[in-house]
Parts: structure tokens; sequence; C-alpha cells
């Protein structure tokens, strides 16, 4: 769907639809009152028999009969006005945009009141674009009883000026364009393991950099062994795919930039290795590259959005296989740091991986460092797919990644990450071991990352949960939510 900006009035467009959102406590807004001038008060009429409160996540169509170029108006419910967020606006807009859709519409036009905050105005674009995301790409035959076969392709938001127009559109760009990015995410996320692995996330990650500008490079096998990403090839070692780590850097113009570093867990499937996963469900590991998806879907963004800080997105990617050559509980291996690990179940992967890329991360002097990996079931235990679990070691990057969160809804929750934890994952025989004692998993993990992440602010971001199966939101669908890309793009703009 594209969306655009256009002046002037709803009663002269020809549109499928013109909408007009109603706040419960305002039913006769002026957009209402004009388009009830053109219809001789028959929308007065039908308020009157109380068919329309104004609540949100309701609609009424209204036929215009050839009164008016469109042939329907279309009343949205706002809700009340101090019950107004950019939240609320995101589950309004994305339940609206798959009813249009349903109806079988394909053009509509919305008039924007002039008191619309510029931040509602972005989170209508994100969440209309984001409801009628699908992922259809191995499908040859669409369902007969799906909406598949129909599309809104276009809304037009309307407003009075050419004043308003110039500060409407950047919004409405910006919105387009985190969108995007988070469809990316999504994209990569729900691809099955066969469909993308290490080698074709790479060519991905330079494909993106490439069309938005930004550095890339790609470490290839050999050169993993030269540079000594030991803990990356010991997790490859038992698959037939070789594996991939990835650097992408956004430099803003001028001196004396931050840096940020975005560092992403990219196992492409995850069947747990020697300490093999059971069957049951093991078809949602193709997700386990979702930090991965999120990094690239943010750097794609960024390159876009020109921030005034360098951001460098950091990619570490492998499949997790059973081979005969694999990993074994038992081994030890050495990090790109130095640091030796007792791998006591080859199903802790992800921090495997991480080891080296939290390592490696150091040397960009970052001045905040976020990882997100799929990490831990015990985060969904915790937190279920509503939050994602923050641990860090610092306070302030902590507090921007909160403030972000409560701005975009990618909401995370602060575990302790106390040096109690420590204890769970000494071992008797290396540095230290890649599982705690079986309790406190998701912090186990943490526990385990902080040994790598020295030098730098980090945080860890354990997205196990709300990388797919987040339920009860319009604007997200079943499958790869595409969590982490707003969040960590709204972290670096307001950095
Ligand atoms: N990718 C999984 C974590 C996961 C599990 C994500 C379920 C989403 C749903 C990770 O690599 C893993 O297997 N973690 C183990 C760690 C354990 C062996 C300490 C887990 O959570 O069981
Ligand atoms: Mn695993
Ligand atoms: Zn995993």
């Amino acid at each position: 769907m594209n969306i655009t900006v256009e002046t002037g009035d709803f009663r002269q467009k020809e549109t499928d639809a013109v909408l007009i959102p109603i706040l419960e406590d305002d039913l006769h807004n002026e957009l209402l009152l004009a388009a009830d001038a053109s219809l001789d008060g028959s929308i007065q009429a039908f308020l009157n028999l109380g068919d329309f409160k104004g609540k949100p996540k309701t609609t009424s169509v209204l036929y215009t009969n050839g009164a008016l170029p469109t042939p329907r108006i279309i009343l949205v419910g706002l809700g009340m006005y101090n019950e107004l967020n950019a939240e609320k606006v995101r589950q309004i807009a994305g339940h609206t945009a798959r009813h249009l859709r349903d109806m079988g519409l394909k053009s509509v036009t919305v008039p924007i009141p002039p008191e619309t905050q510029d931040d509602w105005t972005q989170a209508a674009v994100e969440a209309s674009l984001l409801s009628l995301y699908e992922f259809k790409q191995h499908k040859t035959q669409s369902d007969e009883d799906s909406e598949n076969n129909k599309s809104l392709d276009s809304m037009t938001f309307l407003v009075g000026s050419e004043a308003e127009k110039s500060l409407i559109e950047p919004i409405v760009e910006r919105g387009q364009t985190v969108a995007k990015g988070t469809i990316l995410a999504r994209d990569l996320s729900n691809q099955p393991g066969n469909h993308l692995t290490p080698t074709q996330l790479a060519d991905k990650a330079e494909e993106v950099a490439e069309t938005v500008g930004l550095d890339c490079t790609v470490f290839d096998k050999p050169t993993l062994e030269e540079k000594g990403f030991r803990t990356l090839l010991a997790v490859a070692q038992g698959s037939a795919e070789d594996p991939r780590f990835i650097i992408l850097e956004y430099t803003p113009e001028g001196e004396g930039h931050d840096t940020v570093a975005l560092v992403g867990k990219g196992i492409t499937f995850d069947t747990g290795g020697i300490s093999l996963k059971s069957g049951k469900g093991m078809d949602e590991m193709k997700h386990d590259m979702s930090g991965a998806a999120a990094v690239l879907g943010a750097m794609q963004v960024i390159g876009q959005l020109k921030p005034n800080v360098r951001v460098i997105g950091i990619i570490a990617t492998t499949e997790n296989m059973p081979g005969s050559t694999a990993i074994k509980p038992g081994d030890v291996i050495t990090s790109y740091g130095g640091k030796t690990i007792e791998i006591m179940n080859t199903d802790a992967e992800g921090r495997l991986i991480l080891a080296d890329a939290l390592g490696w991360t150091a040397q960009y002097e970052p001045n905040g460092v976020i990882d997100l990996a799929t990490l831990t079931g015990a985060v969904i235990t915790c937190l279920g797919h509503i939050a994602a679990g923050a641990m860090g070691t610092d306070d302030a990057l902590m507090e921007k990644l909160k403030k972000a969160a409560d701005k975009t809804h990618e909401r995370v929750w602060e575990l302790p990450l106390w040096d109690d934890y420590d204890e769970g994952v000494k071992s008797k025989v290396a540095d230290v071991q890649n599982i705690g004692d079986g309790t406190a998993g998701t912090l186990a993990g943490a526990a385990f990352l902080k040994k790598f992440a020295e030098g730098y602010p980090w945080v860890h971001l354990d997205i196990a949960g709300t990388a797919w199966g987040m339920k009860g939101s319009s604007y997200i669908p079943d499958g790869a939510s595409g969590y982490g890309v707003r969040l960590l793009v709204q972290l670096v703009e307001d950095w």
C-alpha cells in the first residue's frame, strides 16, 4: 500500500471511501458536519439512532448515493480524547486498515484534523502498513476463503493547506520507512531455514547496504578462521552451511558523533545440535535469526533516515546442526577475546556466537551496545509474548531503551543482572560454562554474555517471546513480529 498526502476537500475526492475519524467526546466534529451538509443531515439522523458512538475500533459505513464523488463515508471511532495515545492510534489504524481491505476497497482518503499530533500520524501510517502484512511468498495458489486476493492499494491523507502538507509529508514518509524496515525483518524471520541460509542472509545484508548507502563487510569462513572467530565457527562446524559475520556501518556527516552498536543473533535454524531439541514446534526455530533480522531492518531505516549518530550493525549467523563434526557437551572452545568456554549444552548456541560478536564490537569504542537475541525459552515463561527481557551493565543506556520502548510500544522489562548470577555460569574446567543450574535461565544467559560485553555500556534484549507469536494486536500478525526495528530506530533517533 502507498500512502500519500494531498491538499483539498474530501467532498471533491474520487475514492472508494472517505474515512472520518471521530472522538467519542466530540461526535459532531467539523469534518462530520461538512459531510452531513452534503448528505442532507443523514449522518446526524444516524448518530441520533445511537448506531455509532465513536468507541475505539468501531466503524460505520454510510452510502452517499451519488451525493458525493465517493460512494462511501466511513466513520472511524477513536474513543475519548484524553485516552488517546500513539498505541491506541496504532491499534485503531491497524484494525481499520484490515477491515477496509476485507471489504475489498482499493483506495481510501482520510482527512487529517489539524489538531492531530505528529506521533499519532506516524503511528497511523506504521500500523496501517504493518497490519496488512502477509507472508505469501511460498503460496502458489491463494486460499479460496481468505482475504488473500484483496488488497488496499492506496491511502491518501488530506490536509487543508500546502503549509500543513509540508509539515505532515515528512512524518508520513518516515512512518513508511520504519514500516518497511519492520516488514523486511518479518520477511527474513518468516523465511524457512532452507530459503535463508547464513550465506543468503549475508547477501541480503549486502543488497540492503547497497540500496540505502551503508558500508558492509562480510567475513566468510576462511576469514573467520584467520581472525579467530572460534565460537561462531564452533557452532557452525556441525552444519554443511558456512557461517558468516556481517558488519554494517552508518556514519553521519561531520565529526564528534557518538557510536551505537546493534548486535543480532542470526541462527538461521536451531535444531539444538547434539543436545537435540524435541520435534514438537521445532519448525519455529527458523525464526531463531530474528535478532539479526531486527538489526538489518533497523539499519535499512537508519541508512534512510540518517540520524546524527554513528551506528554499527553486527550480525553473527550460522545454523545449529547435529552433524558428525558438531560440537559436543563437554567440549571447550575459546572466544574471539580469548576466554575459554565449556559447552555444557549445544542448544545454548546463541550465547556462543554472541561471545565472538560482542568481543569484536569493542574495537568501535561504542557509547552503547544493544544485542538482540532469541536466547531463552525461559523469557517466555517470565514475560510471555508481551515484552522482551532487558538486562545490562549501564543504567543510562537502559533508561534510553525504556523511553524508546514506551514510545514505540515495543515493550521491554528489566530483569536484575546482579553479580549473584555469575556463580551459575562458573565452569570446573574453563573460564565459563554456557548454561546455568537450570533456574533463572534468562539471567544465566545474560550472565554468560556479560563476560564478553566488556569495555562499553551494554544492554541485552532477550526477544525469544516477542520475535514471533505475539497475539492480540491489530498490527502484528501471526508469525514474525519484526520486534526491535521500531525500538532500535527510536533509540538511535533520540540518542
Ligand atoms: N533459540 C533458543 C531459545 C528459544 C526457545 C527461543 C524457544 C524461542 C522459543 C535457544 O537457542 C535455546 O535453545 N535456548 C535454550 C537454553 C538452554 C539449553 C539453557 C532454552 O531456552 O531451552
Ligand atoms: Mn538453541
Ligand atoms: Zn537458538
